[in-house]
């Protein structure tokens, strides 16, 4: 059989668990605690990551999840209120037998953040589980930031969690922290430093869905497990670097949170960098956490701080007409959903070569793309074609999502007698090539985070220059206004265009899978 007709068995999944290889390992028994448990991101995100991991055979049993929020309820009712939502995000139906099964998983106490009680009825809760999951726990943080150093000091407080570094064998005691990751430079040390006051390093999971989506993670298997490409990845080879992440939703209901929040923050800083960073990096020692991580951190910080001149032309923030009518959102708002910024790498790798960022809602369609542009050819041989811009330097386009996939496009002859070059396009898509469900970024985090991996996490030294690197940015654009307005279904606005025509290029269009 060959491996596009091959069913999805428990052995395959024992591969993508890289238990075959010896290298990745189901995770131990563990108690979830989720802090916001009746939030828009446990519904949509992590209840139904944790419903696939379930049917997927993934978990280890016993695997208990305990929901706690604000208001109190029957864990009946919390197990209902994430069935409606497990049933309309999960990317595998909800079946009768299976929601049982995960119902039984459940339990829920509620009450303020603030209230000792919580704490101790979670700590009874734990303590009882503790012959099955040997004490292994993790807590997830899916509440906003202003709240988390309250969390964390009553979970300290009660001998919930205590700082001590992971160790195999040992019981396990896990927190993972939900993005935004402070609100600039400043917030980010201090919530770093905070947070390092209860926990290590090695217990501190800042989650960054970006780094668990397969196509993510592929950048550097296609940079490594190729021979090909590495020898064209650098300054001498690549023109620019253009990476995109449009959608075509707005900002769905999440009017408060965005006023505080915009692109810049919501997008830029951690999913984009984070890609930047996999696009750019040297080749690790090794695929372990530290090592990649160790890689990522270095480019980062060859990437060129901007100036205050280059945050006025280098950068451009938009924002699609009708934002200030949302629910939540100021008549006068100068918040960018859209934002597009040049950053350059002084490394020996990539001195000279620009690299594009853009992000934004409300564009004309749902598109995440990593697209290397090469270098043109020495024209001698093709004038008449370059004249007439059919000769194309070659695109290697990364596509992230949806239609998850690498395309290369490159020149070929058309038929005929005549010398005629045409641009063709070869293509690759995850669907055609592995007859294999994608799984859900927060499915493999989720699992990585209690098996104890956490190269697909952030270290606090990415996530501080990270913050280093939009500073600049920030404090032009929140100092001064100066937003363009762009319309819905559309590509930006138009100085964003300018923008890339001063450097003698231009966007990708959206839309064009070339
Ligand atoms: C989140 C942002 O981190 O990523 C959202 O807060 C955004 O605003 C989402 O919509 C996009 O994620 P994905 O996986 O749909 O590209």
């Amino acid at each position: 059989m060959n491996e596009r007709n091959r069913p999805i068995t428990n052995s395959i999944v024992g591969e993508i668990l890289g238990e075959g290889s010896g290298k990745r390992r189901r995770p131990e028994p563990t108690s979830i605690v989720i802090f916001g448990a009746t939030g828009d991101l446990t519904g949509r995100k992590l209840a139904p990551a944790l419903y696939n991991v379930m049917v997927d055979g993934a978990m280890t049993d016993p695997t208990q999840i305990i929901g706690v929020s604000r208001g109190a309820m029957p864990v009946k009712d919390f197990a209902d209120k994430l069935k409606g939502t497990v049933g309309e995000f999960s990317r595998q139906r909800v079946e009768p037998d299976k929601w049982d099964k995960f119902a039984a998983m459940l339990d829920y106490v509620g009450g303020e953040f603030s209230d000792d009680n919580i704490y101790l009825q979670l700590k009874a809760k734990l303590d009882v589980l503790k012959s099955k999951t040997k004490g292994n726990r993790v807590f997830y943080l899916s509440t906003p930031p202003a709240v988390f150093p309250l969390i964390l000091e009553k979970l300290n407080h009660h001998g919930l969690i205590e700082k001590v570094a992971q160790r195999a064998g040992q019981p396990s005691c896990r927190v993972i922290v939900e993005k935004p990751f402070g609100r600039d430079l400043a917030t980010a040390r201090a919530l770093n430093d905070m947070i390092g006051g209860f926990l290590h390093e090695s217990q501190i999971y800042r989650i960054d869905h970006y780094l668990g989506k397969e196509t993510v993670q592929n950048i550097l298997v296609l940079r490594f497990g190729n021979s090909i490409f590495e020898p064209l990845w650098n300054r001498n080879h690549v023109d620019h670097v253009q990476i995109t992440a449009a959608e075509s939703i707005g900002i769905e209901g999440r009017g408060a949170f965005y006023e505080q929040t915009g692109v810049v923050r919501d997008i830029i800083q951690n999913h984009l960098l984070q890609v930047l960073s996999l696009v750019t990096m040297e080749v690790p020692a090794s695929f372990s956490a530290d090592d990649i991580r160790d890689e990522k951190g270095q480019v980062l910080r060859s990437v060129r701080a901007l100036t205050l001149n280059e945050v006025a032309n280098d950068c451009v923030r938009g924002q699609y007409r009708g934002y200030r009518d949302e629910p939540g959102v100021a008549a006068d708002s100068q918040t960018p959903t859209y934002a597009a910024m040049k950053f350059m790498i002084d490394s020996w790798r990539w001195q000279g070569v620009p690299f594009y960022l853009r992000a934004g809602k409300k564009m004309a369609e749902r598109l995440t793309e990593v697209a290397i542009h090469f270098k043109s050819v020495p024209l001698v041989l093709f004038k008449d074609e370059a004249a007439g811009s059919v000769l194309q330097p070659a695109v290697l386009t990364l596509r992230i999502q949806p239609q998850e996939g690498i395309s290369l496009r490159f020149v070929a002859k058309v038929p005929g007698e005549n010398i005629q070059v045409g641009n063709v396009v070869m293509n690759m898509t995850y669907a055609d090539a592995f007859n294999r469900p994608i799984s859900e970024a927060y499915e493999r985090l989720l699992l990585d985070c209690m098996r104890g991996d956490a190269t697909l996490f952030n270290r606090r030294d990415s996530v501080d220059r990270a913050w280093e690197l939009i500073q600049p940015v920030l404090q032009v654009w929140e100092a001064t206004p100066g937003v363009h307005v762009y319309e819905p279904g559309t590509a930006g606005p138009a100085v964003a265009d300018e923008m890339m025509r001063r450097d003698g290029t231009s966007w990708r269009e959206l839309g064009k899978k070339s």
